[in-house]
């Protein structure tokens, strides 16, 4: 569905409508991901704030997609209800320290992958990012989706024609429901991965990709999609 040009955004309510809904997203991150998110739900029709630990960065990311630039990742997620962590892993600590009880009943979507060198393979090893996440901010809720697409692919996640899979692991409902309706709403295929677990999968299918463009020089485009018999949900 589209409404002044811009896709609406449809969320499932508890009593099993379809509800449509521009959602207020901080995205703490305005590097390649953080970018590409902002652009894609900008035009989605959502409202999107984006800190860096940079501001001038911030600042830049947020001229090229239309989000709003703001100093830091608090006041990012002040008044948003969907919080995307776009920086690298290794950040997470300190973002999160500094977003602390900003996060309370947020939905927070991990997107990161986290990479192991020089053995890439190691990186696969039964631990999720996403888990060790909702570990380390227990009153958020945390979902993992679309770190198993490249930067490119979260701009516009269409290649000839199809829409790349968008997976939503995640234990809560409203956490699922919001990012489900994110990705569907940005262009992806929404499908329901499971719960919070499923994200050693997600975060798996992120290294596999990785691995590949490295091992076969692939320019760093592709996404997933899961072909056969694999019906929408209908609701
Ligand atoms: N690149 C991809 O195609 C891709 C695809 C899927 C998943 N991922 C995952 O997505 C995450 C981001 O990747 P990326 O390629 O977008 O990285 P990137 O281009 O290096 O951008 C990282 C962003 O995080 C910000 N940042 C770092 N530490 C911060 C802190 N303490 N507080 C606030 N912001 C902080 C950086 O700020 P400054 O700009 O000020 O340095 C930068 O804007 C990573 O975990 C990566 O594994 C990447």
């Amino acid at each position: 569905m589209r409404r002044n040009g811009r896709r609406a955004c449809l969320v499932l309510t508890d009593a099993g409508t379809a509800e449509e809904t521009q959602m207020k997203i901080a995205i703490i991150g305005a590097g390649n991901v953080g970018g590409a998110l902002a652009k894609s739900s900008v035009r989605a029709g959502h409202s999107v704030t984006l800190s860096a630990k940079d501001p001038a960065h911030a600042e830049a990311k947020a001229k090229e997609t239309g989000a709003r630039a703001v100093r830091s990742a608090v006041e990012a997620t002040k008044g948003a209800e969907v919080v995307i962590l776009a920086v690298p892993y290794a950040a997470i600590d300190a973002v999160l320290g500094e977003l602390g009880d900003a996060l309370a009943g947020k939905v927070v979507i991990d997107v990161t992958n986290r990479v192991k060198r020089p053995a890439i393979a190691e990186s696969v090893d039964g631990v999720s990012a996403a888990e060790e996440i909702q570990r380390k901010a227990p009153q958020a809720k945390v979902a993992k989706a679309f770190n198993y697409a490249f930067a490119s692919r979260h701009a516009d996640p269409k290649v000839d024609g199809m829409a790349l899979d968008g997976f939503v692991a995640s234990d809560d409902a409203d956490a699922k429901a919001k990012t489900l309706a994110l990705a569907g709403s940005i262009g992806f295929r929404p499908i329901d991965a499971g719960p919070l677990a499923m994200a050693r999968a997600l975060e798996a299918l992120g290294i596999l990709n990785i691995a590949l463009q490295m091992q076969n020089g692939w320019p760093w485009q592709s996404g997933w999609k899961l072909i056969g018999p694999t019906p929408d949900k209908k609701s």
